[in-house]
């Protein structure tokens, strides 16, 4: 921190955490917050966000920054660091956890929609992690926490590309905790299954996944406490969940041309 200019913030470890409006992301919070970690929360919905600050600050005493950002647009993630730098908060723990499902095909839906999906879910993990990794590597501490999900390893949907993006999201941080465990940088894939959320929601799809029998839910809070475990254990991925476990293994074992066909079916997880 320069002499001239003290930063507003003090120095204690700080997380960065989007998508922290709702559902896992905010389970994230509240968790990160109760083991002191100061939080910066980032989503679309600033008043979502203000209530969740409130709420941590009070209940924990960890200091907090509200950040209001469309990852879907072009230069989300320099904006972001820009922010942070100017802030001079320094993120030694990153969740990548915005996203969202999107059940139109991918010729049936405009380019610019397209673009946004893979700007959201796939640019700006990618970009935050190589921008905020840099100076984890550096000071050789860090964690990156990379949400993906069970859909990386289940039957691909005609035309969606959500499933492509979470297979990416899971491989990609595979090698980069590769890359980066040397520099005492641990980065995790967390890969949930069916989640009560504001997920369905959010992508119109409340019908199909109320489908879904209860036993097959976990909670945002159960999936987060997990994701913290395995990645201060140092594991590079994890599914949450002893039944999405089996699951993901029985569809790394079933013959391509039997899951394709489930796919075409629409099975969704
Ligand atoms: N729920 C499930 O069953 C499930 C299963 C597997 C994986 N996941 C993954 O878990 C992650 C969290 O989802 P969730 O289940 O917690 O759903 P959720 O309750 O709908 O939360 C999604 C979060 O992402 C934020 N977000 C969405 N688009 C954004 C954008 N363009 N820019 C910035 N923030 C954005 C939303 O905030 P704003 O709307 O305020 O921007 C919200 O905070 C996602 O990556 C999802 O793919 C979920």
């Amino acid at each position: 921190m320069s002499d001239s200019k003290k930063s507003k913030f003090n120095e204690s470890k700080w997380a960065l955490v989007t998508g922290a409006s709702s559902g896992i992301g905010r389970a994230f919070v509240n968790l990160l917050a109760s083991k002191g970690f100061n939080i910066v929360l980032l989503a679309r919905n600033v008043q979502r966000l203000n209530e969740a600050a409130k709420e941590v600050h009070g209940a924990y005493g960890v200091q907090t920054f509200v950040m209001s950002c469309d990852l879907g647009k072009e230069g989300a993630a320099k904006n972001i660091v820009n922010d942070l730098n100017e802030n001079e908060i320094v993120i030694t723990t990153l969740v990548n956890n915005a996203g969202y499902g999107d059940l139109n095909s991918f010729m049936s839906t405009s380019w610019d929609s397209n673009q946004k999906q893979i700007n959201a879910m796939l640019c700006s993990v990618t970009e935050l992690c190589y921008l905020l990794g840099q100076r984890m590597k550096q000071q050789e501490e860090g964690w990156i926490i990379n949400v993906a999900s069970l859909a990386a390893f289940t039957p691909n949907i005609p035309g969606m590309m959500y499933n492509g993006i979470k297979s990416y999201v899971v491989n990609f941080t595979e090698a980069l905790d590769l890359e980066l465990k040397q520099y005492n940088v641990n980065c995790l894939a967390l890969c949930p299954g069916l989640t009560s959320t504001n997920f369905p929601k959010a992508m119109d799809a409340e019908a199909l996944f109320a489908q879904a029998p209860k036993w097959r839910w976990m909670t945002p809070e159960k999936v987060a406490i997990e994701g913290y475990r395995a990645v201060k254990k140092g594991r590079s991925i994890h599914i949450p969940g002893k039944l999405n476990r089996v699951l993901a293994t029985a569809y790394n074992v079933i013959p391509f041309s039997i899951k394709n066909e489930l796919g075409r079916r629409g099975l969704i997880l």
